[in-house]
């Protein structure tokens, strides 16, 4: 029986070492060392075995246990340690290679040119607040003078929200300007007020070179004491130099707008024929850039502020065209195409 054990051992030992990858070892476990293994067969045969025999072969099949199962536990790390350094040689690594590049998107033209428009006003000591893009009719027209019948009313096409409030009325819409901004501010800000309001805005229209239902703008709003005409003019020349360049010309002109007074209309001279008139200002040399004016009294006193303690201008951009004018571009809706030739560009 002893000699069997050894020369099972021996077998045993010359099979692990010819053995190469972690599959056959399994096998070879099962096979030396499994449930249904020779030496478990002997193991646990052991209880016939006269007395005298079973002594010995016990120490001996458990001591062979124990050696293979060694055998097998270095066998093991050493086919793991044989792959990991397999692999390694396989992937070395160049680290003189030049990194893959990081494909990088670029801020919209639009959104280059809010940020540019922020920051002159920032430096000016205005603060950027924003407002919600469905409105309600009160701060989008109400607020701002434009009452029910208002004609100024058809001058924005709006788009509605399908809601009723409780006492029936559909007061709820996608805001056409972002003046709503400015009557909010005026209701829940203390003066000194000095804030830029940029954001979407939306008006129900075909589309066309000009036109686009959803577009952007920039308001502003000046409230404190001592506020005049002179602080308007003074605010919006600063920008206007700073945005177009020194020596572009800026024309102001009266407008009307209800919740100034007075209104003003600023334009610049045009960008494309320096003033002598083409196609883009229809030949007039000059292409208009913004609404501003006073603020209307009856405005500022609605968001409870008194307007013979206070005074106030606004402003409000078109955002879409400044781009336009700037890089001569002659359709808005390039802008709103998602084509990357066209916006890679900028
Ligand atoms: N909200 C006006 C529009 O969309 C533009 C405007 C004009 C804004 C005069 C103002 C302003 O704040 O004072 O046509």
């Amino acid at each position: 029986m002893l000699k069997q054990l050894e020369e099972l051992k021996l077998k045993a030992l010359q099979e692990l070492g010819s053995i190469s990858n972690i599959r056959e070892l399994e096998s070879w476990r099962i096979h030396y060392l499994g449930k249904k293994s020779e030496l478990t067969k002997v193991l646990r045969s052991l209880p016939q075995l006269p007395l005298t025999e079973r002594k010995a072969v016990g120490a001996y099949a458990n001591e062979a246990k124990a050696y293979l199962e060694d055998n097998l536990g270095q066998k093991r790390q050493a086919l793991h340690e044989a792959k990991l350094i397999a692999r390694a040689k396989r992937e070395t690594i160049d680290i003189t290679l030049p990194g893959r590049p990081f494909p990088t998107g670029r801020l919209h033209p639009i959104t280059q040119t809010l940020y540019e428009i922020c920051d002159i006003f920032l430096s000016m000591g205005f603060q950027v607040v924003e407002g919600p893009e469905v409105e309600w009719d009160y701060y989008n027209f109400e607020a701002l003078n434009i009452p029910k019948e208002h004609p100024a009313r058809d001058t924005m096409s709006t788009s509605w929200i399908d809601f009723q409030t409780d006492s029936g009325e559909r007061s709820m819409l996608l805001r056409t300007h972002t003046t709503s901004v400015s009557a909010r501010i005026i209701e829940t800000m203390p003066p000194p007020i000095r804030v830029i309001e940029p954001g979407k805005v939306y008006r129900y229209e075909a589309s066309d070179v000009t036109h686009v239902p959803a577009f952007h703008q920039i308001d502003g709003q000046v409230v404190d004491r001592g506020i005049t005409m002179a602080d308007l003019k003074g605010t919006l020349y600063e920008f206007a130099r700073r945005f177009f360049g020194e020596d572009r010309k800026v024309r102001f002109r009266c407008d009307y707008f209800p919740f100034v007074e007075p209104g003003v209309e600023i334009a610049i001279e045009c960008l494309v024929c320096g003033g002598t008139g083409c196609r883009l200002c229809s030949n007039s040399g000059w292409i208009e850039i913004l609404g501003a004016g006073m603020t209307h009294p009856q405005v500022l006193q609605r968001g409870g502020i008194d307007p013979e303690v206070y005074t106030g201008f606004a402003f409000g951009i078109g955002i879409d065209r400044l781009p336009m004018l700037r890089y001569g571009i002659d359709d808005v809706r390039l802008f709103y195409s998602s084509d990357l030739r066209f916006l890679r560009q900028f």
